[in-house]
């Protein structure tokens, strides 16, 4: 066996990348399949203006900023992703089918979705000059590296992995122009913290519920996306513009609505692994949405009414319409489809019309995981 570093020790994401975790399988065809799907409910790989990006001067948040990175640079969690004393076995043989479906299901996606910001962060490093930005990137591109790397250490014991070299390669990328990538990362990189802690703090209560080990990890890996978030705050503060203008209010809205009602047409899909965490997702998501809507807070002047009477009904139409549509795709129904169609983006629309609420930024940015 090739002596090489674990992806959970690796200092940079080149080191993580390079690292094979001392495991047989490396790939398999299914996971990768699936991992490749572009769909409106799948991960994405994502491209930007990378010039652009890197001309971003951070000095209007200096202060905040070198604190942020002297915080990502001291790498509390190195070492953390990978297994230990506390893993435990895990009786994938012995797993009831329908929940070791939606499991591999979830881990999978979370894995594309780990990966897909590491690729977009070690692209930045790549291509900039600009001393902050890069270092910024390549310090949460070490970390996304890890955390996907773990997630195939958890799949390979099922046999299965992700080939995440293949992906880098054939994963077709969707352009954002930047302040998209901003909006959109940070949201993912907030919802991320919100959903990992959530699930930890659930299992914390009901450790009898946890059935895989790899929950035990979601503590320390929601701190590095809650930092990961932070930067992204602190980019997005650094021109004002980007957050008050009158359009670019109404991409904030676009951005929150899509990313919620992702989530919950996403869970939804996996009603078997919810109930096996003991976790109502209509209830999950409530949770999630308020803790998200709270952080963003510091830096989005909007939020959405997730109380509003027309919320909920509008993400369970969104969900049915859904249903409706991946059926018909596959009975190839083009009535049913279109349909279906027609009932979704109506669906969104409602969502999207409902008035949000609207609140002043506080002045700091910074904020600390409280939850
Ligand atoms: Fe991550
Ligand atoms: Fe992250």
């Amino acid at each position: 066996m090739k002596d090489m570093t674990h992806s959970a020790d690796a200092a940079t994401v080149e080191e993580a990348l390079a690292a094979d975790n001392h495991q047989g399988v490396v790939d398999s065809e299914g996971a990768t399949a699936l991992a490749m799907q572009n769909t409106l409910l799948t991960p994405r790989f994502y491209t930007t203006d990378f010039d652009e990006m890197d001309r971003i001067d951070v000095s209007s948040v200096r202060e905040d900023w070198d604190k942020l990175i002297a915080q990502m640079k001291s790498d509390p969690n190195k070492g953390h992703f990978k297994k230990n004393e506390d893993w435990d076995h895990v009786d994938w043989d012995g797993m009831e089918p329908k929940l070791k479906r939606e499991f591999i299901d979830f881990l999978v996606s979370s894995c594309t979705a780990e990966f897909s910001g590491c690729v977009l962060y070690k692209e930045m490093k790549r291509r900039g000059n600009n001393e902050d930005i890069v270092t910024l990137f390549q310090l949460m591109a070490r970390d996304e590296a890890r955390h996907a790397g773990f997630i195939n250490d958890a799949l390979r014991e099922a046999g299965i992995a992700v080939n995440l070299g293949f992906l880098t390669q054939k994963k077709k990328y969707t352009y954002f122009r930047p302040k998209f990538i901003y909006y959109a990362t940070y949201l993912s990189e907030k919802i991320g913290y919100a959903r990992y802690i959530t699930i930890y703090r659930h299992l914390e209560a009901n450790p009898e519920l946890r059935f895989h080990p790899i929950f035990k990890w979601f503590r320390e890996w929601c701190n590095d996306e809650f930092s990961h978030g932070e930067a992204f705050a602190l980019l997005m503060k650094t021109d004002p513009k980007l957050t008050q203008s009158f359009a670019n209010k109404l991409w904030i809205k676009f951005f929150l609505t899509a990313v919620y009602s992702t989530m919950y047409v996403r869970d939804h899909q996996r009603p078997a692994f919810h109930a096996a965490l003991g976790v109502d997702p209509d209830w999950y998501a409530h949770e999630v949405f308020t803790k998200t809507s709270e952080i963003s807070r510091q830096v989005f002047p909007i939020t959405l009414d997730i109380d509003h009477p027309r919320w909920q009904k509008g993400l369970e139409a969104l969900q049915r319409a859904n249903v409706d549509l991946a059926d018909a795709k596959q009975t190839g129904k083009v009535f049913k489809r279109m349909g279906a169609t027609v009932r979704a983006a109506a669906a969104f629309i409602g969502l999207f019309t409902i008035p949000a609420v609207k609140h002043q930024v506080p002045v700091s940015t910074r904020l600390e995981p409280a939850y």
